[in-house]
């Protein structure tokens, strides 16, 4: 491959000088080998620093975002991304409804929560689980892109029905409270 799309820096080294960062990206930019160039498991601070530092516009940070781990909602990583025009790329975005989670950081009484109002909405809008997991990431306006793979073509198709499910604002809250376990004050 003579070109990349885009390049991640992954799990930033914090002993890494974001000078030489800076020059390693620029130099691929300016030879024609990397199109575009953006973080994965960047935290909010860490955007700020490297884009302070790089020469190259950062356009992707790479985080996880599932139902179970709802940490980019509300620890600045999605905002920043809205602010910054960053594209948040979700991995494990079916974690916890599609198959385990790395983890578990909702309890058993949040997750029964999730479950049913999953459910209840899967019948609703004809769909199922994963579905109603998808629309609920893809209903952020930071629009999130969810990074799912699959070896099976009726999941992707499946997967991409999902884009298509009228996703309400009050279908995104109700899973949300349910995932809080509590409602919004
Ligand atoms: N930045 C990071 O730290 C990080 C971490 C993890 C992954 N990633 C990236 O994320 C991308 C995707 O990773 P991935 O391929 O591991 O994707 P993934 O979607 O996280 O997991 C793929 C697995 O999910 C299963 N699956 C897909 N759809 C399903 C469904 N509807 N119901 C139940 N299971 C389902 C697949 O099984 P079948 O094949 O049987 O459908 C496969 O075993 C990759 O580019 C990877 O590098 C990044």
């Amino acid at each position: 491959m003579e070109r990349l799309d885009s390049l991640l820096l992954h799990r930033i080294d914090l002993l890494a000088d974001p000078d030489d960062v800076s020059a390693v990206f620029a130099n691929l930019h300016a030879s024609g080998k990397v199109a575009a160039f953006g973080l994965s498991n960047a935290s909010p601070a860490q955007v700020r620093m490297l884009a302070a530092r790089v020469r190259v516009p950062l356009l992707i940070n790479q985080v996880e975002i599932n139902l179970d781990r709802i940490d980019a909602l509300i620890d600045g990583t999605l905002d920043q991304c809205l602010e910054r025009r960053i594209s948040p790329q979700a991995w494990c975005p079916i974690g916890g409804v599609g198959y385990t989670a790395w983890g578990r950081f909702a309890s058993p009484a949040q997750w029964r929560l999730v479950e049913t109002e999953l459910d209840r909405q899967a019948k609703r809008h004809s769909t199922d689980r994963v579905g109603i997991n998808l629309a609920w990431l893809l209903r952020h306006p930071a629009k999130i892109v969810p990074l799912l793979g699959s070896t099976k073509p009726e999941r992707i198709r499946a997967a991409l029905a999902s884009t298509t499910i009228p996703y309400s604002r009050d279908d995104w809250y109700n899973l949300y409270e349910a995932r809080r376990g509590q409602a919004m004050p």
